[in-house]
């Protein structure tokens, strides 16, 4: 990343505008739920409501979904403006901010444009991306204001332990320093549910939303765990972004809440089938390295042989099939795959992409 300070998001502006096709691997988040199967009347939903900072019923539910007090929880539009408004609330021009690498672009742009330092530390994929701590303990400085990750990482989609948490929240009390743990894909380890890191500390700030792991993106249900009176602070900054939500949106959100354990099991179902057809992509392939996370919707192979973004072209051109560039994550010589669209789609796609790389070794043997 250059040291410009960043006013736009590569990586968003390729996926708004490029990274569809009619086999898509290039998504992060599971199918979109429908709204019908949400059963709402239109009596459910007003235009207007009683939202100040927050929205009571919603500000309950997520509360009681995280297990926290409604004073640590400040709704957001989606993960993107919670991870803002964290940011924001938290780093001042010229402070540093330590962020994994790879990580996901807009952390990092939101970072630059706030005027921050960034430093990073590595997160290795023949260490499987897990996070050293010791490796943050030698790049964190005095002016280390924010340690930043995500939580299924993403693009690797490896889980990060509570143990190597707990020990990165110490290292950055020692500094004065804040943790923000990105957790949108965290509610994806179905068979061994995760508690939200919040909890390991009060130097910890949580940002999360119901688009990845629900299918519910386009609610914008987004939202900040943080101790009351940072909670506080960034109600108040919010005031100077979107001030106020959209109430359709919240009400909607509400009603999402109380039948999440339903879209949870379609999601889980969905990856299930779609993690079986990843797998079978993977056996027996020798061009492609790399780890493969039992959770989430993302993997981040390295292509061993050839540009990754030529194949790219070449995927999409002959076979109609799209993946995410690593260049959009600094590692130029890997590409993300997203398993969380329609089975059938992704399965076609995914024998799509073994014909892909196929052709391509042909091609360059
Ligand atoms: C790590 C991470 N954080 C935040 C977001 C944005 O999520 P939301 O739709 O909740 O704003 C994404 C989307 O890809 C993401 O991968």
């Amino acid at each position: 990343m250059s040291n410009a300070r960043a006013v736009a998001s590569t990586y968003l502006e390729w996926a708004k505008l490029h990274s569809a096709a009619k086999y898509n691997l290039a998504t992060s988040g599971i199918m979109s739920y429908p709204l019908a199967e949400l059963h709402v009347a239109p009596q459910d939903l007003e235009i207007n409501g009683p939202t100040v900072y927050g929205y009571a019923p919603l500000q309950e539910r997520l509360a009681r979904k995280c297990g926290v007090t409604q004073d640590c929880v400040v709704a957001a539009a989606g993960t993107a403006m919670a991870n803002h408004l964290a940011m924001a609330a938290l780093l001042e021009p010229g402070d540093d901010v330590l962020i994994e690498q790879p990580t996901y672009g807009p952390v990092l742009e939101v970072a630059s444009y706030l005027g921050a330092n960034i430093l990073r530390f590595e997160r290795r994929p023949d260490h499987d991306f897990q996070i050293d701590p010791g490796d943050i303990a030698r790049r964190i400085t005095p002016n280390t204001r924010l340690i930043c990750l995500t939580n299924l990482h993403n693009p690797s989609g490896a889980l990060t332990s509570e143990e190597t948490l707990t020990r990165i929240g110490e290292i950055a009390q020692r500094s004065g320093a804040h943790v923000l743990v990105d957790e949108v894909y965290l509610d994806m380890v179905y068979d061994q549910p995760m508690r939200s890191s919040f909890h390991l500390g009060t130097n910890f700030i949580v940002t999360t939303s119901l688009t990845k792991a629900y299918g519910l993106s386009g609610l914008r249900c987004g939202w900040i765990l943080a101790q009351p009176d940072l909670a506080k602070r960034m109600w108040r900054l919010n005031d100077l972004f979107g001030a106020s939500p959209v109430h359709p949106g919240e009400l909607l959100s509400v009603v999402a809440l109380d039948q999440l354990a339903k879209i949870n099991a379609r999601a889980r179902t969905l990856l299930d089938t779609n993690r079986k057809a990843l797998d079978a992509l993977f056996s027996g392939r020798s061009d492609l390295d790399g780890f493969r996370s039992p959770w989430g919707t993302v993997t981040f192979p390295c292509l061993k042989s050839g540009s990754v973004d030529e194949f790219c072209d070449f995927l999409r051109a002959r076979y109609e099939t799209s993946v995410v560039p690593g260049r959009f994550f600094e590692m130029p010589d890997h590409f993300r795959i997203g398993i969380g669209g329609d089975p059938a789609m992704t399965a076609e796609a995914l024998k799509r992409l073994a014909a892909a790389l196929d052709a391509w070794g042909v091609a360059r043997s």
